[in-house]
C-alpha cells in the first residue's frame, strides 16, 4: 500500500474564507481520494494561521482580544469544510499547545547551532504580507504582491541563516526537477535564487506585536508569523505513522497559492535543511481565481462567498466547477456566468441527461431491472475500450495533477455515451419486440460506462456520483470497481432523483420582437448577427437522416443547440471543435422536433458538397462579425424569410453583401465555394 500525505495552507483567520481559500482545499480533498480509490492510505492537513499582525488588527478591529477572535473564526473554516463535503484528517491551528511546543523547541535547537543571530536591522515591512520587502522589490512605494502599505521600521530583530543554504538550495531544485510544480514555477524560484539570499527575519519585539509565540531565548520577541506557520506542516504529524509503520512526514504535496511560493519553496526548505529534517516531496503552486482581472482577496473585498454558491446550486456542483474551470497552475477567472454554462452543459446536459436517460429506458422497457448484454457491436466495443483505458488515464492526470484534463476524460466517456444512445436511438428499437435483444445490450452498455464514469467522478462530486449510482443498482466498494463488468444485468434499479436540475439563465442580450416592423434588405445586412462559435459536440438528429444536432458554444451563458444539414459533407469528427460562423439571432425554431437556435452559414463547392463558412484564425468564440460600411443596427430577432431577402455572395473565396465584404477585425470570413455563389 503507498501512502499520501497532504497539506493546504493555514489560512489566515482575519475574515471569512472565500472561493480561493474553498479552491486550494477542495484541490486537496480531490486529489486525497483518489488516492484512495487508488488504493492509497492518505492523510489530508488543513488548518488555520491565528498569529502575527494581520490577526492581531483584525481582532482590535473588532474590539475583541486575539484569542476569542480566533477562538470563534477558525469556525468559519471548520464549517465551510464541513459544508464542502471535505474530508480532512486533521485541522491543526497554531495556537495549539503542541504547536507551539514544537516551534518553540525548533527555535531553541536553531539557536543553540548557531543558526539565529540578533542583529539591528531596518527595511520596508508589509503588515499586510507580514514580511520586509528590498527597496527595488517595491511597486510604486507598496508591497509588490497585495499593493498594500509598506513602512520603514528599524529595530532589533533575530535572524535566520537562510543565505548560508543558497547553494545547497538551487542544487536540490535542480537535482529534483519535479519538486516545484508546474514547471514555470520552478523557474522562477531558480531565478529568484540568482540574486544573493539574505538571512530571514524572524522575531518581531514584543512592543510592536505581542500576539505571537515568544523566542525561547528572548521573551521581549515573539516569533515571526511565517516561521511559526510553516512549521505546522511538521508539528502537526510529530510521532504520527500511517498504518504501515512509516512516518507521516515528509508530506507528498503542499499545496498553495502562487501568492505564498517564495517562503514554500525558499524560507522552508531552508528551515528544514537546519533543522535537519527531510523536504516534502512535491510543492504544487496554483494560480488564482480572478475578479475582474485583479486577485480575489479578503483585503480588498472581492471575495465570493463559497455558501452562496453552494446553497443555490448544491455542494457538489460547486466543487465540479473549481476543479474543472481551473487548468492547475494557471489563473482563472471567476464569474456567475461561467459557472452557471458550465453546470447547465456538463453537469445538467451531459451527466445528468444521460443518468436520466438510462434510468427512464431501463424503467420502461425492463422494469427497472437491468437487462444483460448479449450482442456488442463495434460501436459498444468502442466504449468497453474506452471505459477500459480510463483508468490508466485518471491515474496518470492525478499523478500530474491535470484536473482539467482528468474531469475531460471523463467526461468524454458520458458524452460518448450520449452518442451512441443517439446512434442506438433505443426508443426506436423498443418498437419493435424482434430488437428487444439489441435494445437490452444497448441499455446495458450505456449503464456500465455511466456506473464506471460516476466511479471516476466520485471524488469530484461524491454525494452525486453515489446518488446516481444508487439509481443505477449499484455502489463503489472497492478498486476493482473501476473495471469494465461490475453491472452484469439483473441489477434492480434505485430510487431516480434529479441529480443536476438545469440552471435558470436570465438572458438578458435575448432579443425581444414579434411586434416589430418588416425590414428591408438593407436593414437585413445591419441587424444580422453574425458571430464565431465552437462545436462542442455532435449527434444524430433523432428523426431526420440528414441533420445533425450541434452543441455549439456562441460565447453565451449557456451552449446553444443548432440543427444543421450538413451531416452529408461533414463527419462528426471533422466538426467538434471546429469554430463556424453563427447567425446567432434567428428566432428559434423546431426543425423535425428538434428545437434550433440560430444556424451555422454554409456555401456550397463545384461538386454539391457544403462547405461551411471559416473564421479569421485568431477569432474568438463570441466574437460578431461586420459588413465593411454597414453600421450594426440595435440587436432584434431575424426570421428566415427575413434572411432570404439579402444575398451574401461569394467572390475570391471572401464574403460580400452588395460590395461589402464580411470581416472580424479587418480579417475577411471565407468560404471555399466558386465565385457568385451564395452563402446560406
Ligand atoms: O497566506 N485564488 O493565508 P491566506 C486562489 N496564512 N487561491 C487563493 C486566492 C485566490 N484568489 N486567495 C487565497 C496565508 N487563496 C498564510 C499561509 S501556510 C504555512 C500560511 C488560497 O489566508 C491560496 O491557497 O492569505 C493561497 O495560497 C491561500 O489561500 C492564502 O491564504
Ligand atoms: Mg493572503
Amino acid at each position: 500500500m503507498k501512502n499520501f500525505y497532504i497539506t493546504t495552507p493555514i489560512y489566515y483567520v482575519n475574515d471569512a474564507p472565500h472561493i480561493g481559500h474553498a479552491y486550494t482545499t477542495v484541490l486537496a480533498d480531490i486529489l486525497t481520494r483518489y488516492h484512495q480509490l487508488f488504493g492509497y492510505e492518505s492523510f489530508f492537513l488543513t488548518g488555520t494561521d491565528e498569529h502575527g499582525q494581520k490577526v492581531q488588527q483584525a481582532a482590535q478591529k473588532r474590539g475583541v482580544d486575539p484569542q476569542a477572535h480566533v477562538d470563534e473564526y477558525n469556525l468559519h473554516f471548520k464549517e465551510l469544510w464541513n459544508k464542502m463535503d471535505i474530508q480532512y484528517d486533521h485541522f491543526i491551528r497554531t495556537t495549539d499547545s503542541d504547536h507551539k511546543k514544537f516551534v518553540s523547541d525548533s527555535l531553541q535547537k536553531l539557536w543553540d547551532k548557531g543558526e539565529i543571530y540578533a542583529k539591528e536591522y531596518e527595511g520596508w515591512y508589509s503588515v499586510g504580507e507580514e514580511r520586509f520587502f528590498a527597496e527595488e522589490e517595491l511597486v510604486d512605494q507598496k508591497d509588490p504582491i497585495g499593493n498594500r502599505p509598506v513602512e520603514w521600521i528599524k529595530e532589533k530583530n533575530y535572524f535566520f541563516k537562510m543565505g548560508k543554504y543558497q547553494e545547497k538550495l538551487i542544487q536540490y531544485i535542480e537535482e529534483n526537477p519535479n519538486w516545484i510544480l508546474p514547471d514555470f514555477r520552478k523557474n522562477e524560484v531558480l531565478g529568484f535564487l540568482k540574486q544573493e539570499l539574505t538571512d530571514l527575519c524572524i522575531s518581531r519585539p514584543k512592543s510592536r506585536l505581542s500576539w505571537g509565540i515568544p523566542l525561547p531565548f528572548d521573551t521581549d520577541y515573539v516569533t515571526y508569523v511565517w516561521f511559526d506557520a510553516l512549521i505546522n506542516y511538521v508539528s502537526a504529524v510529530q510521532n504520527k505513522n500511517f498504518k504501515n509503520g512509516a512516518p507521516l512526514w515528509p508530506a507528498s504535496y503542499h499545496l498553495i497559492g502562487k501568492d505564498i511560493l517564495t517562503t514554500h519553496a525558499i524560507y522552508w526548505p531552508t528551515m528544514l535543511m537546519a533543522l535537519e529534517i527531510p523536504l516534502p516531496t512535491h510543492i504544487l503552486a496554483h494560480g488564482w481565481w480572478l475578479i475582474d482581472g485583479s486577485k480575489m482577496s479578503k483585503s480588498s473585498g472581492t471575495g465570493v462567498n463559497p455558501i452562496d454558491y453552494m446553497d443555490q446550486y448544491g455542494v457538489d456542483s460547486f466543487r465540479y466547477f473549481l476543479a474543472r474551470e481551473m487548468v492547475v497552475g494557471l489563473d482563472s477567472t471567476f464569474s456567475d456566468d461561467a459557472f452557471k454554462r458550465r453546470i447547465n452543459s456538463d453537469l445538467a446536459n451531459d451527466l445528468g441527461n444521460l443518468a436520466n436517460r438510462v434510468y427512464k429506458l431501463v424503467e420502461t422497457h425492463f422494469n427497472g431491472v437491468l437487462p444483460a448484454a448479449t450482442q456488442i457491436d463495434s460501436e459498444a466495443q468502442k466504449l468497453i475500450e474506452y471505459s477500459k483505458e480510463l483508468k490508466k488515464k485518471v491515474y496518470t492526470n492525478i499523478e500530474q495533477v491535470k484536473l482539467s484534463t482528468l474531469i475531460e476524460d471523463i467526461m468524454s466517456l458520458v458524452r460518448m455515451v450520449n452518442r451512441y444512445l443517439e446512434i442506438k436511438a433505443p426508443w426506436k428499437l423498443a418498437k419493435d419486440t424482434n430488437l428487444r435483444e439489441e435494445l437490452g445490450t444497448v441499455l446495458f452498455i450505456s449503464a456500465e460506462a455511466l456506473r464506471i464514469s460516476l466511479c471516476f467522478l466520485s471524488p469530484i462530486i461524491p454525494s452525486k456520483a453515489q446518488e446516481a449510482l444508487h439509481m443505477l443498482g449499484s455502489k463503489l466498494e472497492s478498486l476493482d470497481d473501476l473495471n469494465w463488468g461490475k453491472l452484469k444485468g439483473g441489477e434492480v434499479f434505485g430510487k431516480a432523483s434529479v441529480l443536476f436540475p438545469r440552471i435558470e439563465i436570465t438572458n438578458t442580450s435575448k432579443t425581444q420582437n414579434s411586434t416589430q416592423k418588416p425590414l428591408f434588405a438593407k436593414d437585413v445586412a445591419a441587424a444580422l448577427d453574425l458571430r464565431v462559435a465552437k462545436i462542442l459536440s455532435v449527434t444524430n438528429h433523432p428523426n431526420a437522416d440528414s441533420l445533425y444536432v450541434l452543441n455549439i458554444d456562441a460565447g453565451e451563458a449557456e451552449p446553444r443547440i443548432v440543427c444543421s444539414g450538413i451531416k452529408s459533407s461533414y463527419s462528426p469528427q471533422e466538426l467538434e471543435g471546429r469554430l463556424v460562423l453563427l447567425f446567432a439571432n434567428l428566432k428559434a425554431a423546431p426543425l423535425r422536433g428538434v428545437m434550433s437556435s440560430g444556424m451555422i452559414l454554409a456555401g456550397e463547392t463545384e461538386n454539391k458538397k457544403t462547405s461551411l463558412v471559416s473564421v479569421p484564425p485568431e477569432s474568438k468564440i463570441g466574437e460578431r462579425a461586420f459588413f465593411q460600411n454597414i453600421e450594426a443596427s440595435e440587436n432584434r430577432e431575424l426570421k428566415i424569410k427575413d434572411f432570404q431577402k439579402i444575398q451574401l455572395e461569394v467572390q475570391n473565396k471572401s464574403i460580400f453583401y452588395l460590395d461589402n465584404r464580411l470581416e472580424i477585425n479587418q480579417k475577411p470570413l471565407t468560404c471555399e465555394a466558386p465565385d457568385g455563389s451564395t452563402i446560406h
